[in-house]
């Protein structure tokens, strides 16, 4: 996720794109960039690291009415200054900024370089600079070549482009990833996001996919990509930029929940194609992911929960024995490492120490074991100092409860198992185009939770008073019964434990009295009968049961005092049911926290990154 802004008809431009740039930080801040026009050139800044950085090496920028501006959070190409956006043409007359990911730039570029085109950066996103100045280079304007260049992009993009030979205009396009435009007299805005643009104007219009606009000074035009004129959606802004920063929800938490979908599309965005895994910056040959025959996953928290839904699959997929932990334990105790160990690291930040420390322990002298990080953050510290890395791709979180950088943790370490056991010759190709399907399924089947958040929340807020909170789930269900405890916790402060639901006979049901509220992740699944049980044990001792349920399943209803509808995942995919079965626990912990009047987004005694021991 990456921010974007321009302006034109602003004199001078930059204060306002580095304005722009500074409420777009949240979106991404490992490198940035500027683009102004200046007469016959265009004139480019970029740094890496934060925004600040930029800020101080811009001393000697032209005066320039129009520009764009860019920060980075890095995709493809670490975040250096080379990578950082803008790109230009080989003309240097031609300036880009891009948010999103080009699936085919390999292709693209190579055309390219035969061509005779010099790409400098490792980024996916500059090819797109020189197939404008292709198609510039063949007599089209610079509206029709930038049409012409996205009409030949898979992937998604948010682009904006300026080019010397039109001082004045800014054209820009979208699909997939958000971007707004905007008008005010005399001047002419673009960008990812509105906060971007309200300190200078409230007329915002949104961008349908595959929409390009052609922003002038006070003028706007917008077109599809085979050039047809469309009226712009105009967009109803009201409040301040905190309020748009959280895009019309009231707070981060239930802004991220709603971003799910999104997550695990951009988490599998590229990486898939039918029974091929193209894990790019995994940076581990077939031969050594062949050589491990142990694998150790460490996290803390809600990345530990992840962890132990990709123990399933790693087990159930590569037949490796799999071991997880909490980071926090993992190096105090003697576990059985050697250079055939892989050690899986999962951390939403790649900063909280534990887990760092964990991974640190690994890859020791004596231990000598192979560490891949699974983390959201590019660049962060554990990402440096591991052996491969294998990036989320949830966009920035900023509710300290984590919410989308769990599913993107839960769907990239299943890829990693779906590779593990292609490279393994376990898995016929068959099957694991059959998972991968299922995987591309599920943003459809977390907006099917989304759609019920009415209801779910309806039915959370029954239970506003309530003291006790048991969750149970066995199987995958075990870990979202943990991570549906952990959000109630975290957010409400009720006191929330999970069990494995077999387990609850072996002592804990002594806790069990009526007014006890048990909740139970009873999808489909191969224990699904088994859990029937434990929930009837529970409800002869007085509890409330709440169930997570799939649609039509009659049977959980009947056991159960409450029921939250989730939508079921495709037969035989079973693995894949705690991105869909957590999303429901989400809202019931978030319901219930607003409505004890909870501050959501910064519960009392937490951070959002830990780094302490
Ligand atoms: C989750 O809601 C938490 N706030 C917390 O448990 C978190 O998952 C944990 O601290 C690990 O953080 P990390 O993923 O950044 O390493």
């Amino acid at each position: 996720m990456c921010g974007i802004v321009g302006v034109t008809g602003s004199d001078p431009a930059l204060p306002f794109l580095l304005d722009g740039l500074s409420r777009l930080e949240y979106r991404g801040y490992d490198s940035s960039g500027v683009a102004l026009v200046d007469s016959d050139r265009v004139w480019v800044r970029r740094r890496a690291g934060k925004l600040a950085e930029l800020t101080g090496a811009v001393g000697d920028a032209p005066r320039a009415t129009a520009g764009i501006g860019h920060t980075r959070w890095a995709t493809h190409g670490g975040p250096t200054e080379h990578n950082a956006h803008p790109h230009t043409d080989c003309t240097g007359a031609l300036a880009l900024v891009h948010n999103g990911i080009i699936e085919n730039h390999l292709e693209l570029g190579d055309e390219l370089v035969s061509a005779g085109h010099e790409l400098r950066s490792e980024t996916d996103s500059e090819v797109l600079a020189h197939l404008i100045e292709a198609g510039m280079a063949g007599g089209a304007g610079l509206a029709d070549a930038t049409r012409a260049a996205l009409a030949r992009v898979e992937g998604s993009f948010a682009v904006a482009v300026v080019h010397a030979a039109n001082p004045e205009v800014i054209v820009a396009g979208r699909r997939s990833s958000p971007l707004v435009a905007g008008r005010a007299d005399g001047s002419g805005f673009v960008a990812s996001d509105i906060p971007a643009l309200l300190a200078a104007t409230r007329e915002v219009y949104v961008l349908d996919d595959d929409q390009i606009v052609e922003v002038g000074p006070g003028t706007l035009r917008v077109t599809t990509l085979d050039g047809t004129e469309v009226s712009p959606v105009r967009r109803r802004v009201e409040g301040d930029v905190e309020t748009a920063e959280k895009g019309g929800y009231p707070d981060f938490m239930l802004k991220e929940i709603h971003e799910q979908p999104r997550a695990v599309r951009e988490t599998l965005r590229g990486r898939t194609k039918g029974d091929r895994l193209t894990l790019g910056e995994l940076e581990l040959s077939d031969q050594e992911l062949r050589d491990v025959d142990k694998v150790f996953i460490v996290g803390c928290g809600t990345s530990f929960h992840a962890g132990m839904v990709a123990r399933h699959a790693i087990e159930h997929w590569a037949r490796l024995p799999t071991e997880i932990e909490v980071a926090s334990e993992f190096r105090y105790r003697d576990p059985v490492l050697d250079a055939q160990s892989l050690v899986v690291g999962v951390s939403q930040s790649g900063e909280s120490l534990d887990t760092m420390e964990a991974c640190r322990f690994a890859r020791s002298a004596t231990n000598k074991a192979k560490v891949l990080v699974v983390c959201n953050v590019v660049d962060s510290s554990m990402a440096r100092e591991a052996d491969a890395v294998l990036y989320t791709r949830a966009g920035p979180e900023r509710g300290v409860a984590a919410t989308k950088t769990h599913v993107a943790q839960i769907v990239a370490m299943e890829l990693l198992a779906l590779r593990l056991a292609h490279v393994r010759g376990l898995l016929y190709p068959e099957e694991v185009a059959r998972q991968v399907e299922a995987l591309h399924s599920l943003p459809t089947l977390i907006d099917g939770v989304l759609a019920r958040s009415e209801e779910i929340c309806d039915a959370a807020t029954s239970y506003v008073d309530t003291r006790d909170f048991f969750f149970l789930g066995r199987g995958v269900g075990y870990p979202v019964a943990l991570e549906g405890a952990l959000k109630l916790k975290e957010i409400s402060y009720a006191r929330a434990e999970a069990y494995p639901a077999g387990e609850m006979k072996h002592g804990p049901i002594a806790l069990i009295e009526p007014g006890t509220v048990v909740v139970a992740v009873a999808t489909r699944g191969r224990l699904h009968a088994k859990i029937m049980n434990n929930i009837d044990e529970v409800k002869a001792r007085g509890a409330t049961v709440v169930v997570v349920a799939n649609e039509g399943d009659d049977a959980a209803a009947n056991h159960a005092d409450r029921v939250l509808w989730v939508p079921a995942v495709p037969r035989g995919a079973e693995l894949f049911s705690p991105l869909v079965d957590v999303v429901a626990l989400q809202l019931f912990a978030y319901a219930i926290a607003k409505a004890r009047g909870c501050d959501v987004d910064q519960p009392r005694n937490l951070a959002k990154t830990v780094t302490v021991e």
